[in-house]
């Protein structure tokens, strides 16, 4: 139904090789057992994108470009077809004339976590919830040889298919997989991201380990999530619903998580930025109709959710995989 054999073809060029024949084999088995109702009508969005020849793709600025202006009936075609795969949640993405504003302005993210990373030249990246793939576009600017996101939702897996329709690279993909469903143990990605995934977990320390096991020894890990202010032994666990949502499970204060990553197994742990998310960042657009953050929030006290509990608020920790064993046995991790 997709067609992943080019990005199968370039792990052969990589360490994660092995990854090759079990990934081939679950894509099938996964499009043999598919009953999705909303795939091909988000495919059939796919087929409606004018072809536009010549086009160019920045990766930095995530803008597809072309020499000479659309004609009115290209603009048209691909203003419809990418407003079939509304809501955007990820973005800014500019398709030539057409501004896809979405409802996260991620570039605010990526300029806060960058800085503290190590050089991601060569490197094989996995992004774990990576959405639209728009995170996985910055990376390959700063040089990744490759990046696999994964993510269950569909919509983000076809978003992704329509930036690549024109910037046609077989290096970069959306799977439509959960970390749970991965090979476990890869221990080949020399950095796996993992932002605003743990906090949908209802067993956060097993995220932690399945992250571990697709690192190679020496590997990095950038974890973001929402947190809570607290010490070392603190989390929340929401009652009911956080920000109107109902899958949230986990909030640790950031040492605690700091503290969940060394008892999982990772060293070099750091605390590389904390923000507290603004309606600045994450607000309603044309592109993601309907509730955003300022609905989530208390109306008389923005520095709490509808709920009454602490507003969002973000922590990015950096950690390694340890090249040594002893810090898995002392766990018995390994
Ligand atoms: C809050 S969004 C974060 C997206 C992006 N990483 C970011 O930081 O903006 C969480 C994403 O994780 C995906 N997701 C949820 N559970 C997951 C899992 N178990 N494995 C992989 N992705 C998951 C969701 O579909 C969603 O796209």
């Amino acid at each position: 139904m997709i067609n992943y054999q080019p990005f199968i073809d370039e792990l052969g060029q990589t360490a994660l090789s092995h990854w090759q024949a079990p990934l081939k084999a679950q894509l099938e088995q996964l499009f043999a057992d598919l009953n999705d109702g909303n795939l091909p009508r988000f495919l059939d969005q796919l087929r409606l994108l004018p072809d536009i020849p010549g086009s160019q793709f920045d990766a930095e600025s995530v803008q597809l470009s072309h020499s000479e202006p659309l004609t009115a009936q290209q603009s048209e075609q691909l203003e419809a077809a990418l407003k079939g795969l509304i809501p955007w949640r990820k973005g800014p993405f500019k398709f030539f004339d057409i501004n896809v504003d979405a409802e996260w302005r991620c570039d605010q993210k990526w300029a806060r976590i960058a800085p503290h990373l190590a050089d991601l030249k060569h490197r094989c990246v996995l992004d774990v919830g990576s959405g639209n793939g728009y995170y996985g576009w910055r990376m390959k600017a700063a040089g990744a040889r490759l990046v696999a996101g994964i993510d269950p939702s569909w919509l983000s897996v076809v978003q992704h298919l329509a930036v690549n329709h024109y910037a046609q690279d077989p290096s970069h993909v959306v799977l439509p997989l959960t970390l749970e469903a991965m090979v476990p143990d890869l221990s080949a990605f020399d950095t796996v991201f993992s932002m605003g995934v743990l906090y949908h977990r209802r067993s956060p320390l097993d995220h932690l380990a399945e992250l571990r096991g697709a690192l190679r020894p020496g590997g990095e890990l950038v974890l973001e999530t929402l947190v809570i202010e607290g010490n070392e032994r603190e989390a929340l666990v929401p009652p009911g619903r956080y920000a109107r949502m109902n899958n949230v499970w986990f909030l640790p204060s950031p040492q605690a998580l700091a503290l969940w990553l060394e008892k999982s197994g990772f060293e070099a742990v750091r605390i590389v930025d904390l923000c507290q998310t603004t309606t600045y960042e994450q607000r309603t657009t044309a592109w993601k109709p309907g509730q955003s953050l300022a609905d989530y929030l208390s109306p008389d006290n923005p520095s709490l959710t509808v709920e009454g509990l602490p507003a969002p608020k973000r922590a990015t920790l950096i950690a390694q995989r340890p090249t040594k064993k002893q810090r898995l046995r002392r766990y018995q991790l390994e």
